[in-house]
């Protein structure tokens, strides 16, 4: 080892980013490219009866408009949300009805807006309640989770509980709206389709496409060498692909497809609404008894997608008698997709808000609470934990944050018109690892080149990686030169499900270690090539473990409610991480922090409202969906525990992408309650809930 792994080391695209040359998926200006703008369906169930395109066709620079009436026809795609203008059905409003295509941005949009799309309409049903008559219990919820669990007998162990907490809590539709929206540009050459993408993994991009367009893989090139954030929307490949592969067969032309941000809410997922029934029973010294977690939530007509949001509560805390329970209901809905932390984040909210009710059911601090009901085996599972450390983290932000010496009674502080208070929540997240590949070649310059098609979607994966392949081969990190992003590398999956680093960097580490190994028994000068090792950590990477694998953490808040305007400000947030080993101090607090932003987003800002009347989300833009800005943000801490867990992956990591998200809200909520006195149990917290 040369102490590469865990260095601050700077991000290696950062210089290209900043001073604009990092080519993100709409800057590829092969010549005679061409720009498309879609047509959203404007109604929200029905059928396509006419697609008039004599005025967009007499718009000067238009080239093209497809429809379902002339786009061509499409093998059948596992995702139905892929099948693009393949027939007239609408199975939601926001669908796309028709793609403009033109010789620039001005003109696509012009002729988009010529188009002229008649339907015949249907009644829509798009509001979700816990009674709505639709609803199921589903096979599984997303992720493969079982939908139910049970153990004992909650129901009866609850009713004989000294103290017992039985709450609702809603969490609205959110939406992933990353700062590059889901862009694709594309082109044929000689049979060849080649695609610049904004994805979280080229890899399942290119396997959509060769099925949609019966290609044989090697035939597909799809790179994306720089993506301006997914949050898990770019985790499966977008219609923004499709079409572009569509409109540059039909035209002959690279053709790109940037979808306008007002596009996005309809077809690039969203975190589906949750509606959340806790029952957590306690005896006396507030040991949980019964732990029931029932959620319900909405899928679209076309695919079912089940927030987990009940699983975090089979990992947290011991309780004899447990129930956790997912129901969904499909509606005339854009299709939910994964968002940061899908199911942990509503899930802990709604967990970490009812724990903080029970304690001060129990009149117990809120840690303690915690402390007595941490379990010696993962609850549902009965696995042991390969590491957990949850307590360690309370305890060590309990100390950063000045948690001693709490007045635990709500409304209490007051500085003028605010009111002040704190709050604390625990965090899990699963630890994932996926197969991946991975090629290291020794060059006779002395330097190092290492290839993978990790996607770096603004975590910095090149740097972490260069630095576990630094190590790995026992030399300094500027020798080692790093390659990503394109499905001509050695294969790899997607960045998502906090698991990237893991899985890239397995493979990276075995591909170098194995180098290293081959450069100690080689005599004499290298070959001209150089000298090559490659790894897969297929069979190893993808074993089923004995262990219970999850990331922990803490997060605490202290806010002040503005009792004149009814404003949450906060004005300190601390997380403290037990997350494996920490690969990037640099990165990794980027991540944690981010993660922690977009928790306070969830907590105080963000939301979609589903228009009953009009059968969408009435939230389209970065200027009604509220995401938040600087200001928002005051003092933002992030700290970890030097974690040793030797049963996840060579580097000891687990993953941080997500971890971030998940107890905020609930902490913030929770300091919200402390500063009021005031229960609100549906996010987000915007001044007219807490007026
Ligand atoms: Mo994340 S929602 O797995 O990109």
């Amino acid at each position: 080892m040369t102490g590469s792994v865990g260095a601050p080391a700077e991000r290696r695209e950062g210089r290209e980013k900043v001073g604009g040359t990092a080519r993100y998926a709409a800057e590829f200006h092969d010549p005679g490219r061409a720009q498309a703008w879609p047509v959203s369906a404007r109604v929200a169930r029905g059928r396509v009866t006419g697609v008039d395109t004599a005025d967009a066709l007499a718009v000067p620079g238009v080239l093209a408009v497809l429809s379902h009436e002339n786009a061509p026809r499409l093998a059948e795609p596992d995702d139905p949300t892929l099948a693009v203008l393949q027939n007239p059905r609408v199975p939601h409003r926001g669908w796309f009805v028709a793609l403009v295509v033109a010789e620039t941005l001005e003109a696509a949009r012009a002729g988009a807006a010529a188009v002229r799309v008649t339907y015949d309409a249907e009644a829509h049903d798009v509001v979700l309640t816990a009674s709505h008559p639709g609803v199921y219990v589903p096979e599984e919820a997303s992720g493969g989770q079982p939908a139910v669990r049970e153990q004992g007998d909650p129901d009866g162990a609850f009713g004989s509980s000294a103290a017992r907490v039985d709450v609702a809590y809603r969490v609205p539709p959110l939406h992933n709206h990353p700062m590059e929206p889901h862009t694709s540009t594309a082109r044929w050459e000689d049979g060849r389709l080649l695609v610049h993408t904004s994805s979280q993994g080229t890899g399942a991009v290119r396997v959509v496409l060769a099925k949609l367009f019966d290609l044989p893989e090697e035939r597909i090139v799809v790179t994306a060498e720089h993506v301006g954030g997914g949050f898990g929307s770019k985790g499966t490949p977008r219609p923004d692909v499709v079409l572009a592969a569509m409109a540059a067969r039909e035209t002959g032309r690279p053709v790109t497809v940037a979808l306008p941000r007002r596009c996005l809410p309809a077809v690039a997922g969203h975190r589906a609404p949750t509606l959340h029934r806790l029952r957590l029973g306690a005896d006396e010294d507030g040991r949980l008894t019964a732990l029931v977690h029932e959620v319900t939530t909405h899928t679209s007509r076309i695919k079912e997608y089940v927030e987990h949001a009940a699983v975090p509560a089979r990992v947290m805390y011991a309780a004899p008698h447990r129930r956790t329970v997912h129901r969904v209901a499909a509606l005339d809905v854009p299709s939910p997709s994964w968002m940061r932390a899908p199911g942990q984040a509503p899930g802990m909210y709604a967990l970490e808000s009812a724990m903080d009710e029970l304690a001060g059911e129990l009149g117990m601090d809120p840690i303690e609470l915690r402390v007595r009901n941490e379990p010696d085996v993962e609850p549902d599972s009965g696995k042991p934990f390969s590491s957990r450390h949850l307590i360690d983290c309370l305890r060590e932000g309990s100390r950063r944050f000045g948690w001693d010496g709490r007045d635990p009674r709500p409304g209490t502080r007051r500085d003028g018109p605010l009111l002040l208070g704190t709050g604390v929540a625990a965090a899990t997240y699963p630890v994932m690892v996926s197969p991946s590949t991975a090629a290291a070649r020794a060059l006779r310059d002395g330097t190092f080149l290492v290839r993978t098609n990790a996607t770096d979607i603004g975590t910095g994966a090149r740097t972490v990686l260069a630095q576990v392949g630094a190590d790995a081969l026992g030399v300094p990190l500027e020798r080692v030169r790093i390659e990503v992003g394109s499905t001509e590398l050695p294969s790899a999956p997607l960045a998502g499900d906090s698991s990237g680093t893991a899985s890239w960097g397995w493979a990276v580490h075995d591909a170098c270690d194995r180098l290293a190994r081959r450069l100690a028994e080689h005599t004499g000068p290298l070959p001209e090539e150089g000298l090559d090792a490659r790894a897969d950590t297929k069979g190893v990477a993808d074993a089923e473990s004995d262990f219970a694998r999850h990331a922990f953490g803490a997060h605490f808040a202290e806010v002040a409610v503005d009792t004149v305007t009814g404003e949450v400000r906060v004005g300190r947030l601390l997380g403290v991480y037990a997350a494996g080993r920490i690969l990037n101090a640099r990165t990794a607090r980027s991540q944690f922090v981010g993660g922690m932003t977009m928790g306070l987003g969830m907590a105080l800002t963000e939301g979609s409202t589903m228009d009953a009347a009009f059968g969408d989300f009435t939230e389209s833009d970065l200027a009604s969906y509220h995401v938040p800005v600087h200001a928002d943000i005051a003092e933002i801490e992030a700290h970890w525990l030097d974690e040793e867990d030797s049963r996840l992956n060579p580097m000891g990591s687990k993953g941080i992408g997500e971890i971030g998200i998940v107890g905020t809200p609930a902490a913030i909520g929770n300091a919200v309650h402390h500063a009021t006195g005031v229960r609100l149990r549906e996010l987000p917290l915007t001044p007219d809930r807490v007026l």
